[in-house]
């Protein structure tokens, strides 16, 4: 039977379509070394499953012969399909048409199948690789991106946002990205900065590099935009995959359960003598939390920013947990600026998203200093206060060793209304460390003794007796138990269970003031 011509056209429209940019244009992305966006869709969705939309979609700019030169689709490529079997909706900027730039029908675009995750409650995934604002609409590609940057903010904690920058990514563009929930930065081919190196030449007379002005290892070691680096395009598919596995759907489900062949009573025994004997010795927290969690499956999130605390995504018992952990192979796990940001909007996230919360504390205090009070430590660390005492999942402290000062209470301390606090025999919960207390209480009395330095040493034992273990703090109730370590994962199951339940509830409000 001969195929009507109205089928015939259909097809021949939609195989240019596809091409976006032409041959010509594809291949010079694939010089570059990149992908295209629809090779990227077809890297991360399950086989067969994306359906696109407005696939012959084209700009309607008349301003400087732009009228002359048009593509279906734009310049993006908008649709939905499943990661897992789990519906998604996508958008994936098409850099072979007019350098993936924004324009106003590439912008309602992205906004309707926004509107589309947000009605169905489904995650959104942005793959990015733009020239920005598109220069020939002016304002009219402006007014698109503030569309998509109220959208985002709309969905902000009801459905989660994902974006991976796999190219150009610069001016106010960057900022849709910004407030999704997590940023992957291909190592390669991203760059992400408000203004690029030319323009910073010119008003401060700075010279810098792409890289170093707005590269994925910035951005995931100094800024904290990144959270994640890929080491090329098909490995953060990878991650968006992997991220996903963790996170429900949207803020009114819980995450995915994934049924766990380790046993929930496998006792940890390692973890009874990995504290060393001296306290000012560290040791990898990372070792704990994969000792604790699920086959020892952790993804760690902004693994290179602010390394000296933790915080990532594992299971307990096929149950996904946020883990926030001071890590006291870096800076001794002290509390500062970065630090307490970066574990602040994780506590967020998972509180938004109804995933219970577990604190593995070692903590000696927050960090003094010009540099920190200058930079707002008091602003910042309030930022970790404010969040834990804000989440209403269930939450659970397991001091490991030194639960110092303030830094005790910002950690998910019972006051901050910890669900359940346990403590290794090797806590330490005090105002201060030993060394430190001492020479501020007993500095007078030891000054006027005969052996000043005896006396001092004498206190300090007396000060480590009284403080340097958890048992002080039971007594009074601020821990609910001293467990063996060996025993933590099966008690921490145990605590999970045991709140699987929880309804709790703040005051009504229209919302709290962070202090951001
Ligand atoms: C229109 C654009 C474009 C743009 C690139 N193109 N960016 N067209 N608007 N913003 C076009 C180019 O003219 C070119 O078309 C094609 O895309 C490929 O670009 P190339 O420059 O050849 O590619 P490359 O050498 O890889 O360089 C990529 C680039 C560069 C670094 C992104 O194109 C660039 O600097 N573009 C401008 C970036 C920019 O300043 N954007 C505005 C940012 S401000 P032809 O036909 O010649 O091949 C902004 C404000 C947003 O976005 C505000 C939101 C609130």
């Amino acid at each position: 039977m001969e195929i009507p011509k109205s089928i015939v056209d259909l097809r021949s429209r939609r195989d240019e379509a596809i091409l976006g940019g032409g041959e010509k244009r594809i291949a010079e992305q694939h010089d570059k070394g990149k992908l295209t966006a629809r090779e990227r869709i077809e890297l991360l969705v399950d086989p067969d499953s994306f359906e696109e939309f407005d696939l012959f979609v084209t700009h309607q700019c008349t301003n400087f012969g732009m009228e002359k030169t048009k593509y279906s689709g734009d310049g993006v490529v908008t649709g939905c399909g499943t990661i897992n079997e789990r519906l998604v909706y996508i958008f994936a900027q098409d850099f072979t048409v007019f350098g993936g730039s924004l324009s106003k029908t590439y912008a309602e675009k992205i906004c309707k199948i926004m509107d589309m995750a947000l009605k169905n409650g489904c995650p959104l995934i942005g793959l990015n690789d733009s020239g920005g604002a598109r220069i020939q609409e002016g304002v009219d590609a402006l007014a698109g991106y503030a569309e998509i940057f109220w959208r985002n903010v709309m969905a902000s904690g009801v459905i989660p946002q994902i974006s991976a920058i796999l190219g150009p990514c610069a001016g106010g563009a960057v900022y849709s990205p910004a407030i999704t929930d997590f940023v992957i930065m291909d190592s390669k081919q991203s760059y992400m900065f408000v203004t690029g190196p030319k323009v910073v030449k010119t008003v401060l007379n700075e010279t810098v590099t792409t890289e170093d002005l707005g590269g994925a290892m910035m951005h995931s070691s100094k800024s904290g935009v990144a959270h994640f680096v890929s080491e090329d395009e098909e490995e953060a598919m990878l991650i968006i995959k992997k991220l996903l596995s963790y996170i429900p759907s949207n803020n009114m489900q819980d995450a995915p359960y994934i049924l766990t062949s380790d046993p929930v009573d496998r006792f940890c025994d390692e973890l009874n003598t990995i504290i060393p004997e001296n306290p000012n010795k560290p040791y990898d927290m990372l070792d704990v939390i994969r000792s604790l969690v699920d086959e020892g499956e952790f993804l760690e999130v902004s693994r290179n920013y602010a390394q000296n605390i933790v915080i990532g995504y594992g299971r307990l018992n096929g149950h996904t947990i946020g883990i926030v952990a001071n890590q006291p192979k870096f800076l001794a796990g002290v509390l500062d600026n970065d630090a307490s940001i970066k574990a602040a909007r994780f506590v967020r996230f998972c509180d938004a998203f109804n995933i219970p919360l577990v604190v593995l504390e070692d903590v000696p205090g927050f960090l003094p200093g010009t540099n920190q009070e200058h930079n707002g430590i008091i602003r910042n660390g309030a930022k970790l206060l404010y969040a834990f005492a804000e989440a209403t999942v269930p939450k659970i402290t397991v001091i490991i060793r030194k639960a110092y000062g303030g830094a005790y209470c910002v950690m998910n301390s019972r006051h901050m209304r910890a669900d359940l606090v346990y403590a290794w025999p090797t806590a330490e919960i005090a105002v201060m460390g030993p060394k430190g207390a001492v020479e501020v209480i007993f500095r007078k009395d030891a000054m006027n003794s005969d052996n000043p330095k005896k006396v001092l040493s004498e206190k300090e034992q007396e000060y480590r007796d009284k403080f340097a273990n958890p048992f002080n703090a039971a007594e009074k109730g601020y821990i609910d138990d001293i467990i063996e370590p060996a025993r933590t994962r099966f008690r921490l199951i145990r605590a999970m269970e045991m709140l699987a339940n929880k309804k709790d509830t703040i005051p009504p409000r229209k919302h709290g003031n962070i202090p951001l």
